[in-house]
């Protein structure tokens, strides 16, 4: 499906976003990294970078948009996208689709919920998500990383091992909730290979303009960057619509309000978000707010709203 907006509706793209970037400069380093996962704790907090990715081709960016960052739960959208890609809707009854109003590493509903978790994107049901990619795919990581690779036209990206493997060395609460789900027979395969999965698809390392390349797919309805269809209309409509109501946990409701696009957060500090038929946005700013997203991100995407109107309310 195409573009049904008019060429004449196109702002000035690369002022916009040149302003966003003025305006957040005192955001920048706001916040804290994310050191609970080591090696994190090294990346600058200052840096911000922008990208915006259109529909119809056109590629715009500002900052920092052309500098590799880990991905981390950001990777969730593409795994649950190429769950359903193979496996229409069967996922879902291995996982809510409800906003959990809990942190992204909360396990406190999950045995109330009889390890089915509230939804796939906080890390319980990201977990689940990854072991039926594993199932589906043998290698789970790597299919996410095949992914990304044709969407962005990027063929070198890639996982960083320094990074799995410090986030495997701190990771006893991803271990516990594994563990959990195993103990409810919500994992097809062993804990060990799920998290060594799920670890490896977080440690991506990409940039604002890989990304936002690469989540495109969601603003043309599911049309893959090679003009053929990834997801259905359908599957592509749900997939934003969990986006917008759990992708930023328990701040989905405060980013509702501010940026009222779908939006998917990750610890590295890069959020993608979506303008359906439009465009593909990514944000990066290392330093997060108390709920794991980018203070700095969230801003600029405040700003990018507000500035060019393009929002789903
Ligand atoms: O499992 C974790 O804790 C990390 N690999 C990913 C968490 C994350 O990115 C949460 N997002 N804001």
């Amino acid at each position: 499906m195409q573009d049904t907006h008019d060429a004449q509706d196109m702002p000035d793209m690369q002022g916009i976003l040149q302003e966003i970037a003025d305006r957040i400069e005192p955001l920048r380093g706001q916040g804290s990294v994310a050191a609970y996962i080591p090696s994190l704790g090294g990346v600058s907090p200052d840096r911000f970078g922008i990208c915006v990715a259109m529909a119809d081709g056109g590629v715009y960016g500002a900052g920092d948009w052309r500098v590799p960052f880990s991905i981390q739960s950001i990777s969730k959208v593409f795994s649950l996208a190429l769950v359903m890609s193979y496996d229409y809707d069967s996922i879902w009854r291995r996982v809510f689709r409800e906003p959990s109003g809990t942190p992204f590493n909360s396990m406190i509903q999950l045995e109330a919920d009889q390890g089915i978790p509230r939804n796939p994107f906080i890390n319980a049901g990201a977990l689940v998500v990854t072991d039926r990619l594993l199932t589906l795919t043998g290698d789970a990581a790597a299919s996410v990383r095949g992914l990304l690779r044709l969407e962005s036209g990027n063929p070198s990206l890639d996982i960083d091992p320094v990074v799995a493997a410090s986030e495997a060395d701190h990771g006893h609460r991803n271990a516990s909730m594994a563990h959990l789900l195993a103990s409810y027979g919500n994992l097809e395969n062993p804990v060990e290979e799920v998290l060594a999965n799920y670890f490896n698809q977080c440690a991506l390392e990409m940039s604002c303009e890989d990304l936002a390349k690469s989540a495109l797919f969601l603003a043309r309805h599911g049309v893959s960057a090679g003009g053929t269809p990834f997801l259905s209309p359908n599957q592509s409509k749900r997939v934003n619509a969990v986006m917008l109501t759990c992708g930023t946990y328990d701040a989905a409701g405060e980013f509702a309000y501010r940026v009222g696009l779908p939006g998917k957060s990750g610890v590295g500090g890069g959020i993608v978000a979506i303008v359906p038929g439009r465009c593909a946005i990514t944000v990066w700013g290392p330093a997060l707010g108390p709920n794991g997203n980018s203070l700095a991100g969230i801003a600029a995407l405040d700003h990018f709203t507000a500035l060019t109107g393009w929002s789903i309310f």
